[in-house]
Protein backbone atom coordinates (compact mmCIF):
# COMPACT_ATOMS: atom_id res chain seq x y z
CA UNK A 1 0.00 0.00 0.00
CA UNK A 2 1.27 3.54 -0.90
CA UNK A 3 1.40 5.88 2.19
CA UNK A 4 2.63 8.99 2.36
CA UNK A 5 6.41 9.38 2.72
CA UNK A 6 8.06 12.94 3.91
CA UNK A 7 11.77 13.59 2.63
CA UNK A 8 13.53 15.65 4.56
CA UNK A 9 16.51 17.18 3.04
CA UNK A 10 18.71 19.80 3.44
CA UNK A 11 19.47 22.03 6.77
CA UNK A 12 16.02 20.57 8.11
CA UNK A 13 17.04 16.60 7.94
CA UNK A 14 19.03 16.66 10.81
CA UNK A 15 16.43 18.48 13.14
CA UNK A 16 14.08 16.12 11.95
CA UNK A 17 15.34 12.65 12.47
CA UNK A 18 16.24 14.20 15.76
CA UNK A 19 12.76 14.79 16.69
CA UNK A 20 11.96 11.23 15.42
CA UNK A 21 14.48 9.47 17.24
CA UNK A 22 13.10 10.89 20.58
CA UNK A 23 9.89 10.44 19.97
CA UNK A 24 10.75 6.60 18.48
CA UNK A 25 10.83 4.82 22.13
CA UNK A 26 7.26 5.87 23.01
CA UNK A 27 6.09 4.53 19.52
CA UNK A 28 7.72 2.02 18.56
CA UNK A 29 8.34 -1.71 20.88
CA UNK A 30 11.86 -1.80 19.50
CA UNK A 31 14.48 -0.07 17.23
CA UNK A 32 16.56 -1.64 14.82
CA UNK A 33 19.37 0.09 12.74
CA UNK A 34 20.55 -1.82 9.70
CA UNK A 35 24.11 -1.01 8.35
CA UNK A 36 26.75 -2.65 6.61
CA UNK A 37 30.24 -2.93 7.81
CA UNK A 38 30.88 0.12 5.36
CA UNK A 39 28.40 2.59 6.84
CA UNK A 40 28.52 0.84 10.22
CA UNK A 41 32.01 2.33 10.32
CA UNK A 42 31.56 5.72 8.72
CA UNK A 43 27.85 6.80 9.12
CA UNK A 44 26.65 5.69 12.26
CA UNK A 45 29.45 7.89 14.45
CA UNK A 46 28.02 10.67 12.64
CA UNK A 47 25.00 10.13 14.00
CA UNK A 48 25.79 8.59 17.44
CA UNK A 49 27.99 11.58 18.00
CA UNK A 50 25.75 14.51 17.06
CA UNK A 51 22.24 13.33 18.28
CA UNK A 52 20.89 11.58 21.38
CA UNK A 53 20.37 7.93 20.26
CA UNK A 54 18.04 4.84 22.24
CA UNK A 55 20.87 2.55 24.16
CA UNK A 56 18.32 -0.01 23.43
CA UNK A 57 18.44 0.06 19.76
CA UNK A 58 19.96 -3.09 18.27
CA UNK A 59 22.52 -2.89 15.41
CA UNK A 60 22.24 -5.30 12.65
CA UNK A 61 25.12 -5.63 10.12
CA UNK A 62 25.32 -6.74 6.52
CA UNK A 63 28.82 -7.33 4.81
CA UNK A 64 28.69 -4.66 1.98
CA UNK A 65 28.17 -4.79 -1.80
CA UNK A 66 25.33 -6.37 -4.06
CA UNK A 67 25.85 -9.45 -2.95
CA UNK A 68 23.98 -9.09 0.15
CA UNK A 69 20.90 -8.50 -1.32
CA UNK A 70 19.90 -11.53 -1.25
CA UNK A 71 17.62 -14.40 0.55
CA UNK A 72 20.46 -15.44 2.77
CA UNK A 73 20.74 -12.25 4.15
CA UNK A 74 16.91 -11.66 4.30
CA UNK A 75 16.59 -15.20 6.61
CA UNK A 76 19.35 -13.50 8.57
CA UNK A 77 18.04 -10.57 9.63
CA UNK A 78 14.83 -11.58 9.81
CA UNK A 79 15.75 -14.26 12.48
CA UNK A 80 18.35 -12.09 14.22
CA UNK A 81 15.51 -9.77 15.03
CA UNK A 82 12.96 -12.37 16.37
CA UNK A 83 15.50 -13.28 18.62
CA UNK A 84 15.94 -9.65 19.53
CA UNK A 85 11.81 -9.87 19.89
CA UNK A 86 10.84 -7.28 16.93
CA UNK A 87 7.32 -7.56 16.76
CA UNK A 88 4.79 -5.77 14.46
CA UNK A 89 5.34 -2.52 16.88
CA UNK A 90 9.29 -2.62 15.70
CA UNK A 91 11.19 0.13 13.70
CA UNK A 92 13.65 -0.68 11.33
CA UNK A 93 16.09 2.21 10.18
CA UNK A 94 18.07 1.18 7.16
CA UNK A 95 21.05 3.36 7.48
CA UNK A 96 23.58 2.46 3.83
CA UNK A 97 23.37 2.67 0.19
CA UNK A 98 20.71 1.14 -2.26
CA UNK A 99 21.64 -2.13 -0.86
CA UNK A 100 20.88 -1.46 2.54
CA UNK A 101 18.00 0.42 1.70
CA UNK A 102 16.75 -2.24 -1.02
CA UNK A 103 17.21 -5.24 1.17
CA UNK A 104 16.42 -3.17 4.69
CA UNK A 105 13.17 -1.97 2.73
CA UNK A 106 12.06 -5.87 1.76
CA UNK A 107 12.74 -7.50 5.22
CA UNK A 108 10.98 -4.59 6.73
CA UNK A 109 8.06 -4.53 4.67
CA UNK A 110 7.51 -8.76 4.80
CA UNK A 111 8.64 -9.25 8.60
CA UNK A 112 5.53 -10.44 10.34
CA UNK A 113 3.79 -8.79 7.27
CA UNK A 114 5.05 -5.57 7.38
CA UNK A 115 6.79 -3.19 10.23
CA UNK A 116 7.79 0.38 9.56
CA UNK A 117 10.85 1.18 8.63
CA UNK A 118 12.94 4.63 7.73
CA UNK A 119 16.16 5.27 5.08
CA UNK A 120 18.93 7.17 6.16
CA UNK A 121 20.48 7.06 2.68
CA UNK A 122 24.62 6.99 3.00
CA UNK A 123 25.81 6.89 -1.11
CA UNK A 124 24.59 9.87 -3.66
CA UNK A 125 22.91 7.28 -5.27
CA UNK A 126 20.79 6.37 -2.55
CA UNK A 127 19.97 9.43 -1.78
CA UNK A 128 18.33 10.80 -5.04
CA UNK A 129 17.57 7.15 -6.39
CA UNK A 130 17.75 3.73 -4.44
CA UNK A 131 15.97 4.96 -1.25
CA UNK A 132 12.84 6.96 -3.02
CA UNK A 133 9.80 5.14 -5.11
CA UNK A 134 8.93 2.58 -2.97
CA UNK A 135 10.70 -0.43 -4.48
CA UNK A 136 12.63 -2.60 -2.09
CA UNK A 137 13.79 -5.83 -2.89
CA UNK A 138 16.31 -8.77 -3.63
CA UNK A 139 18.39 -10.67 -5.69
CA UNK A 140 17.40 -14.31 -7.07
CA UNK A 141 20.92 -15.40 -7.88
CA UNK A 142 21.95 -13.45 -10.79
CA UNK A 143 18.61 -12.13 -11.42
CA UNK A 144 18.78 -8.16 -10.41
CA UNK A 145 15.84 -7.48 -8.11
CA UNK A 146 13.56 -10.29 -9.21
CA UNK A 147 12.02 -10.46 -5.17
CA UNK A 148 10.23 -7.70 -3.90
CA UNK A 149 7.76 -4.95 -2.45
CA UNK A 150 6.38 -1.97 -3.39
CA UNK A 151 6.62 -0.17 0.18
CA UNK A 152 7.13 3.11 1.08
CA UNK A 153 9.46 4.08 4.14
CA UNK A 154 7.84 6.30 7.01
CA UNK A 155 10.25 8.77 6.38
CA UNK A 156 13.16 9.27 4.18
CA UNK A 157 15.86 11.38 6.22
CA UNK A 158 18.62 12.66 3.86
CA UNK A 159 22.18 14.02 4.80
CA UNK A 160 24.22 14.84 2.68
CA UNK A 161 27.09 14.70 5.42
CA UNK A 162 27.26 11.48 4.66
CA UNK A 163 28.96 11.70 1.10
CA UNK A 164 32.62 13.20 2.80
CA UNK A 165 33.34 9.53 3.35
CA UNK A 166 32.02 7.81 0.25
CA UNK A 167 34.81 6.40 -2.26
CA UNK A 168 35.00 9.10 -5.63
CA UNK A 169 33.82 5.92 -7.45
CA UNK A 170 30.67 5.55 -5.71
CA UNK A 171 29.93 9.27 -5.44
CA UNK A 172 30.52 9.60 -9.43
CA UNK A 173 28.32 6.61 -10.06
CA UNK A 174 25.65 8.32 -8.18
CA UNK A 175 25.98 11.60 -10.35
CA UNK A 176 25.19 9.42 -13.46
CA UNK A 177 21.43 9.64 -11.93
CA UNK A 178 22.00 13.34 -11.01
CA UNK A 179 22.87 14.08 -14.56
CA UNK A 180 20.00 11.40 -15.84
CA UNK A 181 17.23 13.13 -13.31
CA UNK A 182 18.20 17.06 -14.51
CA UNK A 183 17.57 15.78 -18.43
CA UNK A 184 14.25 14.13 -17.23
CA UNK A 185 13.31 17.91 -16.00
CA UNK A 186 14.17 20.22 -18.29
CA UNK A 187 16.79 21.99 -20.28
CA UNK A 188 17.35 24.92 -17.71
CA UNK A 189 17.99 22.71 -15.11
CA UNK A 190 20.84 20.75 -16.90
CA UNK A 191 23.16 23.50 -17.96
CA UNK A 192 22.57 25.06 -14.14
CA UNK A 193 23.83 21.41 -13.17
CA UNK A 194 26.98 21.52 -15.89
CA UNK A 195 28.05 25.26 -14.67
CA UNK A 196 27.68 24.03 -10.95
CA UNK A 197 30.11 20.95 -11.97
CA UNK A 198 31.77 21.68 -15.08
CA UNK A 199 34.53 18.98 -14.76
CA UNK A 200 35.73 15.99 -12.75
CA UNK A 201 37.72 17.67 -10.13
CA UNK A 202 33.98 19.99 -9.06
CA UNK A 203 32.58 16.86 -8.38
CA UNK A 204 35.35 15.71 -6.55
CA UNK A 205 35.86 18.61 -4.39
CA UNK A 206 32.08 19.44 -3.52
CA UNK A 207 32.05 19.72 -0.13
CA UNK A 208 27.89 20.86 -0.14
CA UNK A 209 25.92 18.81 -1.90
CA UNK A 210 22.55 19.60 0.08
CA UNK A 211 20.68 21.82 -2.92
CA UNK A 212 21.87 19.19 -5.81
CA UNK A 213 20.88 16.24 -3.97
CA UNK A 214 17.69 17.68 -2.75
CA UNK A 215 16.69 18.58 -6.20
CA UNK A 216 17.11 15.50 -8.00
CA UNK A 217 15.39 13.63 -5.07
CA UNK A 218 12.79 15.68 -5.82
CA UNK A 219 13.21 15.28 -9.75
CA UNK A 220 12.49 11.62 -9.15
CA UNK A 221 9.80 11.88 -6.18
CA UNK A 222 7.76 13.96 -8.43
CA UNK A 223 7.76 11.15 -11.22
CA UNK A 224 6.74 8.69 -8.26
CA UNK A 225 4.10 10.52 -7.08
CA UNK A 226 2.45 10.17 -10.52
CA UNK A 227 2.82 6.57 -10.85
CA UNK A 228 3.85 4.77 -8.39
CA UNK A 229 3.20 1.26 -9.77
CA UNK A 230 4.95 2.30 -13.35
CA UNK A 231 2.66 1.83 -15.67
CA UNK A 232 3.62 4.48 -17.35
CA UNK A 233 5.79 7.88 -16.99
CA UNK A 234 7.61 6.12 -14.13
CA UNK A 235 9.82 3.80 -16.96
CA UNK A 236 11.30 7.74 -18.13
CA UNK A 237 13.24 7.20 -14.72
CA UNK A 238 15.05 4.18 -16.97
CA UNK A 239 15.95 6.59 -19.24
CA UNK A 240 20.23 5.11 -20.11
CA UNK A 241 19.46 2.08 -18.55
CA UNK A 242 18.10 -0.18 -21.36
CA UNK A 243 21.96 -0.21 -22.79
CA UNK A 244 23.67 0.55 -19.36
CA UNK A 245 22.65 -2.39 -17.54
CA UNK A 246 23.66 -4.56 -20.88
CA UNK A 247 26.82 -2.81 -20.73
CA UNK A 248 27.25 -3.46 -17.04
CA UNK A 249 26.30 -7.47 -17.61
CA UNK A 250 29.18 -7.71 -20.55
CA UNK A 251 31.45 -5.99 -18.23
CA UNK A 252 30.77 -8.62 -15.79
CA UNK A 253 31.02 -11.51 -18.27
CA UNK A 254 34.35 -9.71 -19.75
CA UNK A 255 35.96 -7.71 -17.10
CA UNK A 256 38.21 -8.30 -14.48
CA UNK A 257 36.30 -4.74 -12.71
CA UNK A 258 33.19 -4.86 -12.99
CA UNK A 259 32.29 -1.44 -14.41
CA UNK A 260 30.25 0.57 -11.60
CA UNK A 261 26.42 1.06 -12.77
CA UNK A 262 26.24 4.79 -12.72
CA UNK A 263 29.34 4.86 -15.35
CA UNK A 264 26.96 2.31 -17.52
CA UNK A 265 24.66 4.69 -17.16
CA UNK A 266 26.33 7.65 -18.58
CA UNK A 267 27.61 5.22 -21.60
CA UNK A 268 23.70 4.04 -21.85
CA UNK A 269 22.57 7.89 -21.83
CA UNK A 270 25.06 8.43 -25.24
CA UNK A 271 23.73 5.38 -27.21
CA UNK A 272 19.83 6.27 -26.05
CA UNK A 273 20.64 10.12 -27.08
CA UNK A 274 22.02 8.55 -30.60
CA UNK A 275 18.77 6.42 -31.23
CA UNK A 276 16.66 9.41 -30.03
CA UNK A 277 18.12 12.54 -32.33
CA UNK A 278 16.98 9.17 -34.64
CA UNK A 279 13.59 8.08 -33.50
CA UNK A 280 12.74 11.17 -31.65
CA UNK A 281 14.46 14.03 -32.85
CA UNK A 282 16.26 15.05 -30.31
CA UNK A 283 18.40 18.30 -31.22
CA UNK A 284 21.47 16.56 -32.55
CA UNK A 285 23.46 20.37 -31.01
CA UNK A 286 22.20 19.13 -27.39
CA UNK A 287 22.78 15.83 -28.42
CA UNK A 288 26.56 16.56 -28.55
CA UNK A 289 26.13 19.10 -26.00
CA UNK A 290 25.55 16.62 -23.49
CA UNK A 291 27.85 13.82 -25.00
CA UNK A 292 30.72 15.59 -24.55
CA UNK A 293 29.86 16.87 -21.01
CA UNK A 294 28.89 13.20 -20.19
CA UNK A 295 32.31 11.96 -21.63
CA UNK A 296 34.46 14.66 -19.63
CA UNK A 297 33.30 13.47 -16.56
CA UNK A 298 32.84 9.56 -16.93
CA UNK A 299 35.89 7.25 -18.76
CA UNK A 300 34.57 5.54 -22.03
CA UNK A 301 33.38 2.11 -22.21
CA UNK A 302 35.64 -0.08 -25.12
CA UNK A 303 34.27 -3.18 -26.91
CA UNK A 304 34.91 -4.65 -30.13
CA UNK A 305 32.76 -4.46 -33.09
CA UNK A 306 32.65 -7.93 -32.92
CA UNK A 307 30.73 -7.80 -29.59
CA UNK A 308 28.11 -5.62 -30.52
CA UNK A 309 25.68 -9.02 -31.49
CA UNK A 310 26.30 -9.78 -27.76
CA UNK A 311 25.39 -6.74 -26.24
CA UNK A 312 22.29 -6.62 -28.12
CA UNK A 313 21.71 -9.76 -26.81
CA UNK A 314 22.05 -8.95 -23.34
CA UNK A 315 19.50 -6.01 -23.89
CA UNK A 316 16.83 -8.36 -24.41
CA UNK A 317 16.73 -9.31 -20.62
CA UNK A 318 15.87 -5.62 -20.22
CA UNK A 319 12.29 -6.14 -18.02
CA UNK A 320 10.78 -3.44 -20.01
CA UNK A 321 10.59 -6.08 -23.24
CA UNK A 322 7.52 -7.30 -24.46
CA UNK A 323 6.76 -10.27 -26.77
CA UNK A 324 11.01 -10.26 -27.46
CA UNK A 325 10.78 -6.74 -29.20
CA UNK A 326 13.26 -4.52 -27.28
CA UNK A 327 11.10 -1.81 -25.85
CA UNK A 328 13.78 1.70 -24.73
CA UNK A 329 12.83 5.29 -23.38
CA UNK A 330 13.84 7.86 -26.24
CA UNK A 331 14.53 11.71 -24.97
CA UNK A 332 12.26 14.46 -27.67
CA UNK A 333 13.64 17.20 -25.52
CA UNK A 334 14.80 17.48 -22.05
CA UNK A 335 11.68 17.13 -19.96
CA UNK A 336 9.95 15.48 -22.81
CA UNK A 337 10.41 11.32 -23.18
CA UNK A 338 8.79 8.48 -25.09
CA UNK A 339 8.48 5.17 -23.36
CA UNK A 340 7.70 1.78 -25.05
CA UNK A 341 9.62 2.74 -28.04
CA UNK A 342 10.20 -0.87 -30.42
CA UNK A 343 13.58 -0.46 -31.62
CA UNK A 344 14.78 -2.93 -34.05
CA UNK A 345 18.32 -4.84 -33.57
CA UNK A 346 19.75 -2.82 -36.92
CA UNK A 347 19.31 0.32 -35.65
CA UNK A 348 20.59 -0.14 -32.18
CA UNK A 349 23.67 -2.32 -33.94
CA UNK A 350 24.22 0.81 -36.05
CA UNK A 351 24.20 3.54 -32.92
CA UNK A 352 26.49 1.04 -31.21
CA UNK A 353 28.73 1.45 -33.84
CA UNK A 354 28.39 5.12 -34.01
CA UNK A 355 29.20 5.30 -30.09
CA UNK A 356 32.43 3.23 -30.65
CA UNK A 357 33.25 5.86 -33.88
CA UNK A 358 33.39 8.74 -30.43
CA UNK A 359 35.82 6.03 -28.70
CA UNK A 360 37.92 6.25 -31.07
CA UNK A 361 38.62 10.17 -30.63
CA UNK A 362 38.18 9.77 -26.75
CA UNK A 363 41.04 7.47 -26.90
CA UNK A 364 43.24 8.00 -23.69
N1 LIG B 1 14.97 0.73 -5.19
C1 LIG B 1 15.29 1.50 -6.22
O1 LIG B 1 14.46 2.22 -6.78
C2 LIG B 1 16.71 1.51 -6.71
C3 LIG B 1 17.12 2.49 -7.63
C4 LIG B 1 18.45 2.49 -8.01
C5 LIG B 1 19.34 1.55 -7.50
N2 LIG B 1 18.89 0.63 -6.61
C6 LIG B 1 19.80 -0.36 -6.04
O2 LIG B 1 20.82 0.32 -5.32
C7 LIG B 1 21.97 -0.52 -5.24
C8 LIG B 1 23.20 0.31 -5.50
O3 LIG B 1 23.27 1.32 -4.52
P1 LIG B 1 24.66 1.97 -4.11
O4 LIG B 1 25.36 2.43 -5.34
O5 LIG B 1 24.39 2.93 -3.03
O6 LIG B 1 25.48 0.70 -3.62
P2 LIG B 1 25.91 0.19 -2.15
O7 LIG B 1 24.80 0.26 -1.21
O8 LIG B 1 26.56 -1.11 -2.39
O9 LIG B 1 27.00 1.28 -1.72
C9 LIG B 1 28.19 1.38 -2.45
C10 LIG B 1 29.41 1.22 -1.53
O10 LIG B 1 29.57 2.42 -0.78
C11 LIG B 1 29.62 2.11 0.61
N3 LIG B 1 29.04 3.26 1.28
C12 LIG B 1 27.76 3.69 1.21
N4 LIG B 1 27.65 4.86 1.85
C13 LIG B 1 28.86 5.17 2.33
C14 LIG B 1 29.39 6.29 3.04
N5 LIG B 1 28.63 7.34 3.34
N6 LIG B 1 30.69 6.27 3.37
C15 LIG B 1 31.49 5.22 3.02
N7 LIG B 1 31.06 4.17 2.32
C16 LIG B 1 29.77 4.15 1.98
C17 LIG B 1 28.88 0.81 0.77
O11 LIG B 1 29.29 0.12 1.92
C18 LIG B 1 29.28 0.09 -0.52
O12 LIG B 1 30.55 -0.49 -0.35
C19 LIG B 1 21.76 -1.63 -6.27
O13 LIG B 1 21.49 -2.83 -5.61
C20 LIG B 1 20.55 -1.17 -7.06
O14 LIG B 1 19.79 -2.25 -7.54
C21 LIG B 1 17.60 0.60 -6.20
Amino acid sequence: MQQATHIFTGSGSIKAFEAFIREAPNKYSSIFILTDTNTRKHCLPVLSNTLWFPESAVILEVAPGEKSKSFFSCTRLWSEMAMHGADRQSLLICLGGGVVCDLGGFVASTFQRGINFVYLPTSLLAQVDAAIGGKTGVNLGNLKNYVGTFSEPRAIFIFTKFLLSLHFEELLSGFAEVIKHALLSSEKIFYKLAGRFPDIQSVRECRNWDAVVSQSANIKSKVVKADFHEKGLRKILNFGHTVGHAFESHSLENGSHPLPHGYAVAMGLIVEMILSVRRAGLDEQFYNKISDYLLSLFPFYFFEPDEISEIIRLMGFDKKNQSGEIKMVLMQSPGDFLTNVTCLKQEIEFCLNQYLEMGERHTP
